[in-house]
């Protein structure tokens, strides 16, 4: 194993009913609260109005937010930053999925800081603070709700950038399947495949002696694998949301990389095409993935080889590495095809015209990933086989 510290202070609120605890979650904080929310589809579902019974009950003074995009805007951030400046926000409100939460922890840095939030996210400087915000989930994909990661696009300049801090850990995250019943099919697969790659990017690894850490990788596959077909069919099976809701957490709020520490050049590459082309994260990781595990055969083999054995059901018998790990790619590809994944750029209309620009994106400083560094070059393979 690596050496490693791990702080997790997000106190998560987890199970049917739990929304019950908002109003007392928030009242340390104080009254003016800024409600950060996405397209709409908490209005529709009744959930925004249970959020308002909470906050009436400490006699909030709320603001609003609405509007942040799938793949959120600096543009949109910008304007919450306003709000929390000249409104004195005590504490924001997440009601959404990833891009919400994403938005919402840039917010917060933004909201106390003098100069441009863009600095942050770009690493020029770094939060030395932030204003407290906790989160309602309603989609299963990103981890967002436990962990300090966000992701924001610079629509002007086509750069989607990854950014975290240890100040931007949700004080709170209320997870309810319930509010995760009225996600669409497409989406809900999405988050699947962003759930399954999160637990891949952090498989894939050079880190010694990590047993404990591929046991937990390869349940979280094989218990949201079993429960995303019963999601699909029946989008109000509660045990399957639930499975699928646990594992997303799970997934990327720290716990499988104590001292295994991955590679996520995937994660770079479909942020790259994002940028560019503002495809869903999920689909953009379902094209790829398995591409990058090909490319990389050599260096993949022995893992993949152990993921077909132990997760796909593949069998050994009489069969080089190389075929397992072959056939374990395969498996990955048919489970993400039969759930309905999209498997090439084609199906977001891309084609061969921007594949150079991604790559030069995807791997500014030369090379992405740590595991399997690979160059911009090997980038714009790894895309060409995704045609
Ligand atoms: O905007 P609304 O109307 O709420 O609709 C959303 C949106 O259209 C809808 N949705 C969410 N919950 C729903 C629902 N529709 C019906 N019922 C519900 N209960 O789903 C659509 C997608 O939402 P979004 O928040 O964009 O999805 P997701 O959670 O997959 O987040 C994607 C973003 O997170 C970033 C991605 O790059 C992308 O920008 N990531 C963030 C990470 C992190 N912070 O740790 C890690 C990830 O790897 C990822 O990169
Ligand atoms: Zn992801």
């Amino acid at each position: 194993m690596e050496p490693f510290i791990y702080q997790n202070p997000t106190k998560l609120i987890f199970g049917r009913g739990q929304l019950s605890h908002l109003s007392n979650e928030i009242k340390p904080y104080g009254t003016k609260v800024l409600l950060v929310y996405g397209g709409g589809s908490i209005k529709r579902n009744g959930l925004y109005d249970q959020v308002q019974e909470q906050l009436a009950k400490i006699d909030a003074t709320v603001f609003e937010l609405s509007g942040v995009e799938p793949n959120p805007r600096l543009s949109t951030v910008q304007k919450g930053i306003d709000i929390c400046k000249s409104e004195k926000i005590d504490f924001i409100l997440a009601v959404g999925g990833g891009s919400v939460i994403d938005g919402t922890k840039a917010i917060a840095a933004g909201a106390i800081f003098d100069g441009n939030v863009w600095d942050i996210i770009t690493k020029k400087t770094h939060a030395t603070n932030a204003l407290p915000f906790g989160t309602v989930l309603t989609l299963a994909a990103t981890g967002s709700e436990m962990n300090s990661g966000s992701v924001i696009t610079n629509w002007e300049t086509q750069e989607k950038i990854g950014w975290g801090s240890p100040h931007v850990f949700p004080r709170f995250s209320i997870l309810d399947p319930v509010h995760t019943f009225s996600v669409p099919q497409n989406q809900t697969v999405y988050g699947v495949v962003d759930i399954m790659s999160h637990v891949l990017e952090q498989y894939f690894s050079d880190s010694p002696n990590v047993p404990l850490n591929e046991g937990f990788s390869e349940a979280i596959l094989r218990t949201v694998m079993e429960a995303a077909p019963k999601a699909i069919a029946n989008p109000e099976d509660y045990e399957a949301r639930e499975s699928i809701l646990y594992c997303g957490t799970m997934a990327l709020n720290g716990t499988l990389s104590m001292g295994m520490i991955g590679d996520w050049g995937t994660h770079q590459i479909e942020h790259a095409v994002s940028a560019i082309y503002d495809i869903p994260h999920g689909g953009g990781l379902a094209i790829i993935f398995p591409n990058w595990i090909k490319y990389n055969l050599d260096a993949t083999t022995p893992k993949m080889k152990q993921l077909a054995i132990r997760v796909f059901g593949v069998d050994p018998a009489k069969k080089s590495d190389r075929e397992i790990a072959l056939e374990g790619i395969e498996k990955l590809r048919s489970y993400w095809n039969s759930i309905g994944a999209p498997s090439r750029l084609a199906d977001y209309k891309i084609n061969e015209e921007r594949l150079q620009d991604m790559a030069q994106k995807a791997a500014p400083n030369g090379t992405t990933g740590r595991f399997k560094p690979v160059t911009q070059q090997d980038v714009y393979e790894i895309l060409k086989m995704c045609l």
